[in-house]
């Protein structure tokens, strides 16, 4: 029950009325439709303007003509203003068509079919080995997440890779100064922590004493030639830094279907240089080897370095050609800050140049903002990072705290906790369009670190995030476990509804929302903007509330309680899909 769509077609079959022998007009005319910015205007706006020049006649005017041929039962009326033709729906008839359409197949309402037959691949999260999990790959992570479960509800076949940042001269020197001052006991208790400060140990140690990066170095070289000792030892890390990962993606939910990084593709670099080579794409830079880019207005791309080794862009060019040739998707997605972007410009350009004539429109950089923190950027270095692990604990704690203030009866308070906390966290991450920078607020103090240096501790702000009111996670999950409340009450044995209760403004207000749910699903996919469902999800939970609070639902009249149940339930059901679509569970209570 495409709202849109059918006024579409009802505004082609007027116009094919009026003006029967007009040639050169627009054929889609649902992208022409309009929502007008006041519902007192309409339910949708059919805007003349383009019609004009084919019709040689003044957009008010053919407003006026086309009004003139409506006669539709859908319809209660139409008016012309300016240009504009606006449709004003028969509320009535209005509740009932997506009533009944929403609750023929409630859990399928915003999905669709776009993606029949066609495979998607999305790399995301794509965390590095030995690197503690930290809030900067936090939008990576959800906005991923949040688009497999997108792409997924439009039919598409999704394939979600972690594409791990697992090779380089690091892991070389990780392996020297573990060699040389670790042992197993440490690493397996102190985990990736205890790797970052072997790793940090190293380049202090090496500052002093330049021949260890040549000890490193030739410890990568053994990682490369498969020496077993060593690729066990790499493989432990490997382990070890995934377990900690695994923790933070079963609390957010999140899986992934390959965990090929950038280790899986050495063996498959050579075949990407040769065909370099073949087609006269390599040039000799310094004893390194690059791909020119200057036509294009950027830098060469960086094959191999003069010592031979591969580069992130060698990978990359090894993994975009594996995944096609393996999933042969119709789409593949990079989720990476937009720091990257010349990197993956450089790399599909590069695929181009190889005549892969997919890179072109069938990679994207899905490219999203800075994360920060108090308004101080993430680095390592300064200090000033937050953990993912740390963040989200705290974040379930404080839900914990208010869930014991507000409902110190209900089961399973841990579990809900853990749903609100991960709600206000990640909602506040898919709330804004990819591209905006986020800033998480925050208190600062400063305290006296375990080894007597001074260190900053970092204490997000949670009270906005984890409110029930307002723009939050919690207040659409709020909205959600009200939905289930009321049909918790619902009396037994009621008769078919009455649909005319639901002729009011706010009721309309609702349906209409929840009639363009999924065109919302469908932008948010097109665009790979998930903020769009969280608008749309939080648009509908606002619209409940109002109508919450200014009908009653359990009506002495049994078919308007019927009525309004159905509304109810059918808004419970298109906030659960949203919830679920953005990576939010839905509690029935809380
Ligand atoms: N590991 C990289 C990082 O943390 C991101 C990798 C993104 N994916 C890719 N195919 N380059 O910056």
């Amino acid at each position: 029950m495409d709202m849109k769509q059918r006024i579409a077609d009802l505004a082609q079959e007027m116009l094919h009325a009026a003006f029967p022998e007009a040639q050169g007009l627009p054929q889609d005319l649902a992208a022409l439709m309009e929502v007008p910015p006041d519902p007192a205007m309409g339910d949708y706006a059919f805007p003349c303007f383009k019609l004009s020049k084919a019709l040689r006649m003044g957009p008010p005017q053919i407003a006026q003509k086309l009004a003139a041929a409506v006669e539709k039962p859908e319809i209660a009326r139409v008016e012309c203003v300016g240009g504009y033709l606006n449709f004003f729906f028969n509320r009535e008839n209005f509740a009932r068509e997506l009533l009944s359409a929403i609750m023929a197949a409630p859990e399928k309402w915003g999905s669709g079919e776009e993606g029949k037959g066609k495979t998607v691949c999305l790399d995301y999260s794509s965390i590095n080995i030995a690197k503690r999990f930290h809030i900067g790959h936090l939008s990576t992570t959800v906005i991923g997440n949040s688009l497999r479960r997108i792409y997924d509800f439009e039919g598409w076949k999704t394939v979600s890779i972690n594409h791990l940042g697992d090779w380089g001269t690091q892991f070389g020197k990780m392996i020297c100064a573990y060699k040389k001052w670790g042992d197993k006991e440490t690493v397996e208790k102190g985990g990736v922590d205890e790797m970052t400060r072997l790793y940090v140990r190293f380049n202090s140690e090496a500052k002093k004493d330049p021949a260890l990066e040549e000890e490193g170095r030739a410890w990568f070289k053994k990682i490369e030639d498969g020496d077993p000792e060593v690729l066990e030892i790499f493989h432990w890390f490997k382990d070890v830094t995934l377990k900690d990962a695994m923790r933070v993606y079963d609390i957010l939910d999140v899986h992934f279907d390959s965990y090929a990084g950038e280790s899986f593709y050495a063996d498959k670099t050579g075949r990407v240089v040769k065909e370099l080579e073949e087609k006269g794409l390599l040039k000799d830079s310094d004893g390194a080897k690059i791909v020119d880019l200057e036509e294009w207005n950027m830098p060469p791309c960086l094959i191999l370095k003069s010592d031979g080794a591969t580069l992130y862009h060698t990978r990359d060019i090894a993994a975009a050609i594996y995944r096609k040739e393996t999933y042969h998707f119709d789409r593949c997605l990079y989720v990476v800050a937009y720091q990257q972007d010349l990197h993956f410009k450089q790399l599909f350009k590069v695929l181009e140049l190889m005549g892969y004539d997919w890179a072109k429109d069938q990679c994207q950089h899905v490219a999203f903002g800075m994360v920060s923190v108090g308004g101080e950027p993430l680095h390592t270095r300064t200090g000033a990072i937050v953990y993912l692990d740390d963040l989200l604990r705290q974040a379930i704690d404080k839900a914990r705290g208010v869930i014991e203030e507000k409902s110190p009866n209900l089961e399973n308070k841990d579990e809900i906790a853990r749903q609100i906390g991960v709600g206000a966290v990640v909602y506040s991450t898919l709330f804004s369009n990819r591209i905006k920078d986020i800033d998480y607020p925050c208190n600062k103090t400063t305290s006296m670190g375990e080894d007597g240096a001074e260190q900053t501790d970092y204490e997000i702000n949670w009270d906005k995030a984890l409110s029930f009111d307002g723009e939050t996670g919690p207040y659409v999950q709020y909205t959600f476990a009200r939905c289930c409340s009321v049909l918790r009450k619902a009396p037994q044995d009621l008769p078919a509804p009455d649909y005319a209760v639901l002729t009011d403004d706010e009721s309309q207000a609702l349906l209409r929302l929840l009639s363009r749910f999924p065109e919302a699903v469908s932008d948010a996919c097109d665009r790979n903007e998930p903020y769009l469902v969280t608008r749309a999800v939080t648009d509908v939970a606002k619209a409940y509330n109002k109508f919450y609070y200014e009908h009653r639902i359990l009506d002495d009249d049994p078919a308007a309680t019927a009525a309004r149940l159905q509304m109810t339930d059918a808004c419970r059901q298109v906030i659960k899909t949203g919830l679920y679509l953005i990576g939010l569970s839905a509690p029935e209570r809380m």
